[in-house]
């Protein structure tokens, strides 16, 4: 993950610490108990479900992946049972970190039309969650992310009192995420990755990965098409690749500016 190394260390002395090390928090203050819940939030692509995965690495803490279809069960009664399942095996394998990705998708506003069923299992889901808020000794996270915040029901909000909004890359964090993903690339000694940074505003973490494997194609494009070989018996070895220059990056202004179009169209 390049450049948020701010949020992460927020996350582990704010989150992971008093979730995973109780004894040093909970005994001076049960206000230092660890937060029930916490979104993560921001544009799509700038890392959000990366930074859930390395948190649920690093932390030490089980890490249950909650895909809501597995709540949502079409006999009457039964979806209350799985979330009542899910908070019992949760405090089971404490400390835990319940992780629920687009939580928008789940929890979004209840008034409209939800079907009977779904409605139940959600307010079971707010009762139990509300029973981590007011007992200081259980050891369970909510972690929700989301790229549409707005579309989330109030009262999951309240419950998310923890917010990281993770935003597009500025410039000094587009060039930690170009050397990051350009590390074994050979690149040419007069490419500048600030060069690039400053050409890539508004670009998503997703999108500086993407330019980067393009343009690290370029390269290995020519290459094939200089030989005559059979593919298949062809072994490329990067010695033989010319570096990867700053054009391969922006190939012609007027394709960037198609592409450029071609994404603001699909949002
Ligand atoms: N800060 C970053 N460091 C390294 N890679 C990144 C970073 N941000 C994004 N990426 C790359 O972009 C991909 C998409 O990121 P991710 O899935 O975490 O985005 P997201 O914020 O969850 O987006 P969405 O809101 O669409 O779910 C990652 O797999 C990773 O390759
Ligand atoms: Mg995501």
């Amino acid at each position: 993950i390049g450049g948020l190394d701010d949020i992460i260390d927020s996350i582990k002395e704010n989150v992971i610490y008093p979730l995973v090390y109780p004894n040093v928090f909970s005994k001076t203050s049960s206000l230092l108990s660890n937060p029930k819940g916490i979104l993560l939030y921001g544009p799509p692509g700038c890392g959000k479900t990366m930074l859930a995965k390395a948190i649920a690495k690093e932390s030490g803490a089980n890490f249950i992946n909650l895909h809501i279809s597995t709540l949502t069960d079409k006999y009457y009664g039964e979806s209350q049972k799985l979330v009542n399942a899910l908070f019992s095996l949760a405090h089971k394998l404490e400390p835990t970190i319940i992780f629920i990705d687009e939580i928008d998708s789940f929890l979004r506003d209840r008034r409209s039309q939800d079907h009977e069923a779904t409605a139940m299992m959600k307010a079971e889901f707010m009762s139990l969650w509300d029973g981590l808020v007011s007992d200081s000794s259980s050891r369970i996270i909510i972690l929700g992310a989301t790229n549409r915040p707005n579309d989330i029901d109030q009262a999951i909000i309240r419950r998310m009192p923890k917010r990281y909004s993770v935003q597009l890359p500025n410039l000094s964090q587009r060039v930690t995420l170009l050397k990051l993903m350009l590390k074994d690339a050979k690149l040419d000694e007069n490419l500048k990755l600030e060069e690039i940074a400053k050409r890539t505003n508004h670009y998503s973490g997703s999108d500086i990965k993407e330019l980067c494997r393009a343009a690290v194609m370029i390269p290995v494009r020519e290459y094939i098409r200089s030989i005559d070989k059979d593919l298949n018996d062809a072994v490329i070895d990067t010695n033989d690749l010319r570096p990867v220059k700053l054009e391969d990056f922006f190939p012609s202004e007027k394709n960037d500016d198609f592409i450029r179009n071609a994404t603001v169209e699909l949002d």
